[in-house]
């Protein structure tokens, strides 16, 4: 018996690094899982822009009811090159390079929230995993575009996770934030540095149990931090 049996799945970005290690995570739970990604690797996995809203629209139409939809699709800003902090000075940040990195990382957060919402509320029952980032809590200087997105998504969580609290909908909405994870976006000398400036990297397959958790626990607008061997929720003053 799995945690995810019977459980329907969709992961994006699930072609590679993160994603793919939560897709592995949730078929050996007993999930069916659908994999949708810019460049899928082998025929069952679909292919899909999460910037597009109208691809989003096909896509959801083409699919079962979806229990669980992660939000993993992401890339770090094209141009980003290694080496004096910060890495990518904001006035190096071309406008193409500033709107590829929003539409991965935002609009594809937002658009896929947004498609798959009413089914889940409907059936009166679902669970969203948006995979941020330590950036999207901490003020990274080597990519400021990016840890603008990723800030921005934990602020969608954070909304969205009220608003559904609010209606009461039992749909949870939780942002995994890890810190530097081993995959292809770090690959190369962006790995080499963190891990000669004694910052730990992270195995995907630890993420993805992190996934689990959020999955078990349900706080809705919640953030997960994966830093090392901790995995734990960041926990902050309530002001409203
Ligand atoms: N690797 C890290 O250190 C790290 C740390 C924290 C958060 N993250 C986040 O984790 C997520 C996954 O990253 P990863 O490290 O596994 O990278 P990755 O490059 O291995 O995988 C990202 C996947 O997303 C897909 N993708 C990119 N743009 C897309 C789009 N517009 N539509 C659909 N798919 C798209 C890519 O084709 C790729 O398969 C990203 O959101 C990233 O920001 C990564």
């Amino acid at each position: 018996m799995g945690t995810l049996d019977a459980k329907t799945v969709l992961v994006t970005g699930g072609s590679s690094g993160i994603g793919k290690a939560c897709v592995s995570r949730y078929r050996a739970e007993g999930a069916t899982v659908f994999v949708a990604d810019l460049h899928p690797r082998s025929s069952d996995e679909l292919a899909l822009d999460v910037g597009d809203p109208a691809a989003w629209a096909a896509l959801i139409e083409s699919l079962p009811p979806l229990d669980v939809v992660h939000l993993n699709a992401g890339i770090i800003t094209p141009g980003r090159t290694i080496g004096a902090i910060p890495a990518l000075p904001l006035t190096d940040v071309t406008d193409d390079a500033y709107r590829s990195t929003m539409s991965a990382n935002v609009d594809g957060v937002f658009f896929g929230a947004r498609a798959v919402l009413p089914s889940m509320t409907e059936r009166g029952r679902g669970d969203i995993i948006v995979t941020a980032s330590i950036a999207g809590l901490v003020g990274l200087g080597g990519d400021i575009a990016y840890t603008t997105t990723k800030h921005a998504v934990v602020g969608l969580v954070k909304s969205l996770g009220s608003s559904l609290a609010q209606q009461g909908v039992d749909v949870c909405v939780s942002a995994l934030c890890p810190g530097f994870v081993d995959t292809p976006l770090i690959a190369g000398a962006v790995h080499d540095l963190v891990a000669a400036m004694g910052i730990p990297i992270i195995e995907p397959d630890r993420v993805a149990e992190a996934a689990m958790q959020i999955l078990e626990v349900r706080a809705n607008g919640s953030q997960w931090i994966v830093w090392d061997d901790t995995i734990r929720q960041h926990l902050e003053p309530e002001l409203l």
